[in-house]
């Protein structure tokens, strides 16, 4: 892949942080470049956009944890076009869950819907194959640590046990009989 087309998204701090970020149990960094890879070859065989394809890919599922399956598709178009991609980039974006969310309007949408498909299921198979040689566990517990979204899922998973150990605790010994 000719990466010239996002060499300036490459290097945006929105885009390097996803390193950070997991989906798919793998760097969402790894499964936005599988997708972009995959939209840099299917465009010009769908008669879509190369470049406005590949730009799609590299930011489609940014922020995503901020949407469900159905919605995070317009969260990353609204990221795309804050970031100053013209509007052919965050259409293409908006429909990449089909059919899970709306149906694509452009050729460069199809081109994301489907190269957005095969990367995930690369994304399985590779996390699959790390497991034999320890890898995609090793990455996996790296990334719960680095992500927020985890980060903030441990934090909240130890405070409900702290509250559930205190009623327990109050219900044992009854609020009256504490000091
Ligand atoms: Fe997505
Ligand atoms: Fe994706």
């Amino acid at each position: 892949m000719d990466s010239n087309h996002i060499a300036d998204l490459l290097s945006h701090p929105r885009v390097i942080e996803t390193r950070e970020h997991m989906h798919h149990s793998v760097p969402k960094h790894d499964h936005m470049m599988r997708v972009a890879r995959y939209s840099y070859y299917l465009a010009p065989i769908l008669g879509a956009d190369r470049r406005t394809a590949t730009r799609a890919a590299i930011l489609h599922d940014i922020d995503s944890r901020l949407g469900t399956l159905r919605t995070h598709g317009a969260i990353a178009a609204q990221v795309a076009a804050e970031l100053g991609e013209p509007e052919m980039v965050s259409r293409a974006i908006v429909s990449h869950m089909y059919p899970l969310g709306p149906r694509p309007t452009t050729r460069e949408g199809w081109v994301l819907a489907v190269a957005d498909k095969i990367a995930s299921f690369t994304d399985l198979t590779s996390f699959v194959g790390g497991l034999f040689t320890g890898r995609s566990l090793k990455v996996r517990r790296q990334l719960c640590v680095t992500d927020p979204f985890y980060v903030a899922r441990v934090t909240r998973r130890r405070r409900r046990r702290l509250i559930g150990r205190l009623w327990k605790t109050i219900g044992r010994e009854g609020l009256s009989e504490r000091p």
